[in-house]
């Protein structure tokens, strides 16, 4: 483990009964590093994540998250993952509960905050998502480009070092998809550890320091936006560009 990274991923491998899904991952993400992952459906990209906070068991190779190893199952994961904050394409806000109290939920209960401290939190996380004004009221009345700048403050709300984001606008309607990736590209400017799979290959471009393409389950070619979209080298790389850039 090298302390210098704020992820390290070493020799990673992870399958499900037959099916070899990661085949020896390694992926080293420095601090305040945006590091974006692309790739075709089914390469593994939304198992990577998820093991990256013990969502997944791991089958062998190791994950370190602050210094921590993910992967060993005398590590306290609850505590290590209330330092990594993770955004799905689909919301999964709590339906019963006000945007506010979604927002303040874990904060209470985890870190022990204050009820005060807990409401005063989510309404700074809101204005940073340009969400103040809907602390009060319920998720079914937001859209969905809103809904997920709610879980984004969610996320923040437990002051992770680390967000991980796993197609976050592929759920939304079109008009929906700028302003969410606004609020990941300010995040990302002020300095945020972000690990994001997306197929947005402008953002990607904009925001990524780091691209990383999935195929098969390796890593097969990563480097920064110019490298990989201006002069990918491996023919998958090139295959996938092609595909994906000229629809
Ligand atoms: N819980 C599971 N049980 C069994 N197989 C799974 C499970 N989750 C994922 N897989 C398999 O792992 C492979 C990789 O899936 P994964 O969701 O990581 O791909 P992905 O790159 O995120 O694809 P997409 O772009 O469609 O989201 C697929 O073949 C999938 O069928
Ligand atoms: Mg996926």
């Amino acid at each position: 483990m090298d302390k210098k990274y704020k992820v390290q991923v070493v020799d990673l491998h992870k399958g499900y009964g037959n099916n070899e899904v990661l085949k020896g991952i390694s992926l080293n993400v420095l601090p305040n590093e945006v590091v974006c992952v692309i790739g075709p459906s089914g390469s593994g990209k939304s198992t990577f994540l998820r093991c990256l906070n013990r969502l997944e068991e791991t089958n062998s190779g190791h994950v370190y998250v602050d210094g921590y190893d993910i992967a060993d199952k005398h590590t306290n994961i609850d505590l290590v993952r209330q330092n990594i904050g993770m955004v799905f394409q689909h919301f999964n806000l709590f339906p019963n509960m006000t945007v506010k109290q979604n927002i303040t939920l874990a904060p209470t209960q985890l870190k022990k905050m204050t009820k005060e401290e807990a409401d005063e939190a989510a309404l700074k996380y809101l204005d940073v998502v340009g969400l103040k004004d809907k602390a009060d009221v319920y998720p079914t009345t937001l859209s969905g480009g809103e809904k997920q700048r709610v879980a984004i403050a969610r996320a923040l709300a437990m002051k992770p070092d680390v967000m991980l984001f796993d197609e976050p606008t592929s759920a939304l309607d079109p008009e929906m998809v700028g302003d969410v990736l606004e609020v990941m590209q300010t995040l990302a400017k002020q300095g945020m550890t972000m690990i994001v799979v997306t197929h947005e290959m402008g953002f990607a471009k904009r925001v990524a320091d780091r691209v990383v393409f999935f195929h098969d389950g390796v890593i097969r070619e990563q480097g920064t936006p110019e490298e990989i979209f201006d002069h990918p080298q491996h023919p998958d790389t090139k295959s996938f560009l092609d595909k994906v850039l000229n629809v």
